[in-house]
């Protein structure tokens, strides 16, 4: 038995992992998967101790904990954020550490896309105003319009990665005349993606929508603030799937309060779950999504099969597919 590989799962949001356990005995790999998110820091150790390769979601995996993991050499992360583990710390304790970057970059288009036709045929509008109309016997629908068609309307991207190169993959069909602003592209890549790029203001300026598709970085922090919001259309809207502190709460519900800007779609929050007090809370040109981008049911069996991959390349010897910190390869 000593020889044995062993993966421990820290904390999982799946109804249960008997398919890992099926896959992983027929590798001749030991599995057990816990759900430890908010245990103390001892029981998780007491878990996990033994593992030779360690699978997260939740569960902080700090220095201390680390320190106290003596078999592990490879830490798998379920998701793309990874701010619940130390890096640093990993490459201390020569821990590989992976993530799964791309599980659900169609998901998240999808779902930017679903917030743009929303938007623009005021799709959840329309429900409030029809029952509200109906309980006073009428059909009375002024309060929708106007409604402006689509085809020909400029789409600006912010961010053309993964995700928002998806976006535009799958929104050229739709006759949208669509820019980009994403200042680390390469000529080559931006040729090939066949859009023109301009800076940000410009974008803002052009856009009649305008989608967010960065990293949350210090750069991007508050992207959207009053400033930059001052340059939209009055008949634009703003869609975030991306990171909620990309854009600053209080300025666009301000906007759209003042009809600065038409109105916005909104997956992604500052704060998760937004307190009772948020601004978005309440303007009916806010639609609202609970961080949803991510979700489909392929997407789930995408990250479990990768999962799966990242352990059985482990086993053999190779590294995960996606290491975030390079440098640990190739030590004894
Ligand atoms: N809503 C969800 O459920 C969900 C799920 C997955 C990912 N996301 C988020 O989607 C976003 C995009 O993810 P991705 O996988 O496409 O990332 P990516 O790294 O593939 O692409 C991001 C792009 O943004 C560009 N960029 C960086 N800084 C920029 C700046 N200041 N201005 C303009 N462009 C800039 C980069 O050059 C890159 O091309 C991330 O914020 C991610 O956290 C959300």
């Amino acid at each position: 038995m000593g020889n044995r590989l062993k993966v421990v799962v820290t904390d999982y949001i799946e109804d249960n992992l008997d398919w890992e356990a099926e896959q992983l005995a027929k590798a001749g790999i030991d599995f057990a998967a816990c759900q430890l998110k908010f245990k103390p820091e001892v029981e998780v150790i007491e878990k996990i101790a033994d593992a030779d390769i360690v699978v997260v979601n939740m569960v902080k995996m700090t220095e201390s904990l680390l320190s106290k993991l003596p078999r592990c050499r490879l830490l798998i992360r379920h998701g793309i954020g990874y701010d619940n583990v130390d890096v640093p710390a990993c490459t201390r304790h020569g821990i590989q550490f992976a993530y799964q970057p791309d599980y659900c970059k169609e998901d998240v288009a999808e779902h930017a896309i679903a917030l743009i036709f929303a938007c623009a045929r005021k799709v959840v509008r329309s429900r409030k105003t029809l029952e509200e109309s109906s309980a006073r016997g009428q059909w009375d629908f002024s309060d929708i319009f106007p409604i402006y068609r689509l085809d020909g309307k400029t789409l600006g991207i912010i961010g053309v990665g993964r995700i928002g190169s998806r976006v535009l993959r799958k929104l050229r069909a739709f006759g949208f005349r669509i820019i980009g602003d994403d200042p680390y592209l390469s000529d080559e890549r931006r040729a090939e993606l066949g859009i023109d790029f301009v800076d940000l203001d410009t974008l803002l300026r052009e856009s009649d929508f305008v989608t967010l598709h960065t990293p949350l970085t210090e750069e991007t922090r508050h992207i959207i603030n009053a400033r930059t919001l001052g340059l939209m259309k009055p008949t634009a809207y703003l869609v975030n799937t991306s990171r909620g502190p990309m854009v600053d709460a209080e300025a666009l519900a301000a906007a759209v309060r003042n009809k600065q800007i038409a109105g916005a779609a909104i997956d992604v929050f500052d704060q998760e779950p937004p307190p009772p007090s948020h601004p978005f809370f309440g303007l009916d040109n806010i639609i609202l999504t609970p961080h949803l981008g991510w979700a489909s049911e392929e997407a789930g069996w995408e990250i479990r099969q990768s999962i799966l991959d990242d352990i059985l390349a482990a086993a053999a010897g190779r590294p995960a597919r996606c290491v975030v910190n390079k440098e640990v390869l190739g030590r004894p």
